[in-house]
Formats: structure tokens, C-alpha cells, sequence
């Protein structure tokens, strides 16, 4: 999979492709990631890429030529253009598991006060991380290439995954490790058994209790 992430701030990504799960997947070849600065499409000689809104407001709005002019650039039949915005669908674990099937991720991170409407319109879909305001969408940007790059075969065991919260719309089974007893609290009894059927129901169990307790609305789902 290759991933073009359209931002003002590629600072901003230094550190997370160089460590741990991502790297791995970059370094084995599983995603290409490309970080690109929007600025350097500008026709403006002052390299402007924002103005203020017509009609009045607060704040600078970025405008559609250095975006339209980079995401054309890049854009090819197999692509998927994603604004991140507030106003996006929600994101959830089987929205990242669609997007880890695609070839080609263009995803915009919008800036300042907002973008010209009419960017909405070369993206093939707009995608909010959550009901909150962040100052751009770097981190949300972050948080797609992290939730899809690990789906990518190969890139973690397919086991550490299909018992994921949310990937069959429950909640994890808790999960225990050396020493059995930790000063006093022992690990379930079920889970030393050997009984393989037994620890498998538990972990059911377990993981229906949690989510009726946290996340009934998860079950609703279910049905
Ligand atoms: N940009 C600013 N806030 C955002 C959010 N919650 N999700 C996606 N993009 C954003």
C-alpha cells in the first residue's frame, strides 16, 4: 500500500515512522509512506496557500488550487482521496479495515480555520477520529496510517488482531502474564487449566460482560 499524506507540518510525523510496529511495516516493504507539503504546489509568489473567508470571519481558509493542483499530481486509478475533518463520518475499526484493502490512500490534512468548500469535492471521502476540534488533521492522519498499516498482511500475526476490541464489535478479554500471583492478585484460575475449550469460553464470556458493562451500545450493533 502506498500513503500520501498531504499536510503544511511534515515535522509534525518525525518520530512515529521511526519506531516500532510502523517502521517495521515501512522497512519490510508493506506501506510506502510519502509526505507531502502542499506549499511547494503553490502558484502564489509569496507561496501563500490560505486567505481570509469571504463574507467575513475570523481566520485564514486554505484554498483549492495548491491542493487540487497536488492531489491531481498524485492521484491515479487505484487512489482514495480522504479529507480529515470534523465534520467527516465517524472513523471506526471497520472503516480501517475497508481502507487497509485500498492501493493508494491521498489523505489531506486541512489547517487554520477551516478549507474552501469546494476541496470537499476532489476527496472520495471525509473522515472524522472523534467529536473534538484538533488544530489540523496531522494526528488524525496519524491515527489512519497506524489503525490500517497493522491490518496489512504480514505486518503483525493475523491472531493479534481478529480478537482486537471493536474488530467483532466487542470489547478485548482481559489477558494476564508472569508472575500468577502478583502481590496477592492471582491470575483466573481457568487461565492455567490447560483447558483449552474452557479458556476459550471464558474469554467470550468475559469479553460480552465487558462490553454489556462498558459499551452496551456495541451489542446493539451486534444484533
Ligand atoms: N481536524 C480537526 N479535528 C479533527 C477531527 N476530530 N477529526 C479529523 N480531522 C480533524
Amino acid at each position: 500500500m502506498r500513503i500520501d499524506i498531504l499536510t503544511l507540518f511534515p515535522n509534525m510525523f518525525d518520530g512515529i515512522f521511526q519506531e516500532s510496529i510502523l517502521k517495521r511495516a515501512i522497512d519490510l516493504g508493506k506501506v510506502e509512506i510519502h509526505l507531502v507539503n502542499f506549499r511547494d504546489f503553490t502558484e502564489d509568489p509569496h507561496h501563500k496557500v490560505d486567505d481570509t473567508p469571504f463574507g467575513g470571519g475570523a481566520g485564514m481558509v486554505l484554498m483549492c488550487q495548491p491542493i487540487y493542483d497536488c492531489v491531481e499530481s498524485l492521484r491515479g486509478e487505484d487512489s482514495v482521496v480522504v479529507l480529515l475533518t470534523p465534520d467527516g463520518v465517524p472513523y471506526q475499526q471497520k472503516l480501517a479495515s475497508t481502507l487497509s484493502q485500498v492501493k493508494h490512500l491521498i489523505l489531506i490534512c486541512g489547517h487554520y480555520e477551516g478549507f474552501d468548500e469546494r476541496i470537499r469535492e476532489i476527496c472520495d471521502m471525509e473522515i472524522s477520529i472523534g467529536d473534538y476540534v484538533l488544530t489540523g488533521g496531522e494526528i488524525p492522519a496519524m491515527v489512519l496510517v497506524d489503525s490500517i498499516t497493522r491490518l496489512l498482511p504480514g505486518v503483525i500475526l493475523e491472531e493479534s488482531y481478529q480478537n482486537d476490541s471493536f474488530q467483532n464489535q466487542l470489547l478485548d478479554y482481559p489477558t494476564y502474564t508472569k508472575p500468577r500471583n502478583f502481590r496477592g492478585r492471582e491470575v483466573p484460575e481457568v487461565l492455567v487449566s490447560g483447558d483449552h475449550k474452557k479458556i476459550e469460553e471464558w474469554r467470550r464470556e468475559e469479553s460480552l460482560r465487558k462490553t454489556r458493562e462498558r459499551r452496551p451500545d456495541l451489542i446493539q450493533e451486534e444484533k
